[in-house]
């Protein structure tokens, strides 16, 4: 494995036990009220009964377990053994076992790990880009994993945020960045509240938004839309506020930049 890729992947294996735990993810709460995805996603792709989804980078499986609530099949695959163990204990503890599976594989390796099947809808939740040096190889596996006629929902960090420093202040980063130039961090906290990691080094990758429409378009999907918003879903910058329920909003007086972006794209046939 590229060993820049290794070290993320001990620094996510070490972060799956602080979040299981942690009152940002509230893992009790979320058993106890069940939710579907959120009604936003749920507008665009619709009626996911019987379908079959694959969520890449489906950390400890909640937002992919999300989909099972509605009827679809899912799919979660992540490289963190620690993530796919409890992905797996979380959809018994939910009861979502029989239309969930958990799989442990690099993105890049994702055809080959699932056999190559293909499905009805690949779905990327936020924090997931920033973790691979090539978006041009990740729109190839997207393209592989999808039926024809099926869908991509992307929703995720915006890149131009991505190139602020942590107090959200001044660019600090490339917008353009290339594999070979990955944003090396050391940091002993995690996005959530809890216990610090050990496995600290992490290297991250900027991907301007041409890239990743490019991504996809030059694999043959469809681009059915590209939104950008100026709400995200964690504390990013000090400055953002909540609204109580996991959405961070800029405040009256600052600059409105995007903070993610949502895009959908869609297999032809
Ligand atoms: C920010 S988390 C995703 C969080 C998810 N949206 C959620 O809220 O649960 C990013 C995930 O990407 C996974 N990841 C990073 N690089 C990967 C790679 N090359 N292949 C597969 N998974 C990877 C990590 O293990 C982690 O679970």
């Amino acid at each position: 494995m590229d060993p820049r890729l290794a070290a993320n992947r001990l620094n996510w294996d070490d972060r799956v036990a602080i979040h299981t735990e942690s009152e940002f993810y509230d893992v009790d709460g979320w058993l106890a009220d069940a939710p579907g995805p959120p009604p936003e996603e749920l507008a665009v792709l619709g009626d996911v009964a019987g379908k079959t989804l694959v969520h890449l980078q489906c950390h400890f499986g909640m937002d992919t377990l999300r989909w099972a609530r509605v009827g679809a099949m899912v799919t979660g695959l992540d490289f963190s053994p620690a993530a796919i163990r409890e992905a797996t204990l979380l959809a018994q503890r939910a009861g979502l076992s029989e239309s969930s599976t958990f799989v442990c594989s690099d993105v890049y390796d994702a055809p080959a790990a699932l056999s190559d099947h293909r499905f009805d809808v690949v779905y990327v939740s936020l924090g997931a880009l920033c973790w691979l040096p090539d978006v041009a190889a990740w729109g190839e596996v997207v393209a592989r994993l999808l039926n024809p006629g099926g869908r991509l929902y992307l929703h995720d960090v915006h890149p131009f945020s991505a190139t602020l420093d942590d107090e959200g202040e001044q660019v600090a980063y490339s917008y353009f960045t290339r594999p070979d130039q990955p944003i090396v961090g050391d940091y002993d906290t995690t996005y959530t509240d809890g216990a610090k990691l050990t496995s600290t080094e992490t290297y991250e990758w900027i991907h301007p938004m041409g890239a990743v429409v490019e991504s996809l378009i030059s694999r043959g999907l469809v681009l059915d839309s590209l939104v950008e918003h100026d709400w995200t879903v964690f504390q990013q910058f000090p400055w953002l506020e909540s609204d109580g329920s996991h959405r961070y909003f800029i405040p009256e007086g600052r600059p409105r930049i995007p903070l993610t972006f949502t895009v959908l794209a869609h297999a032809p046939g």
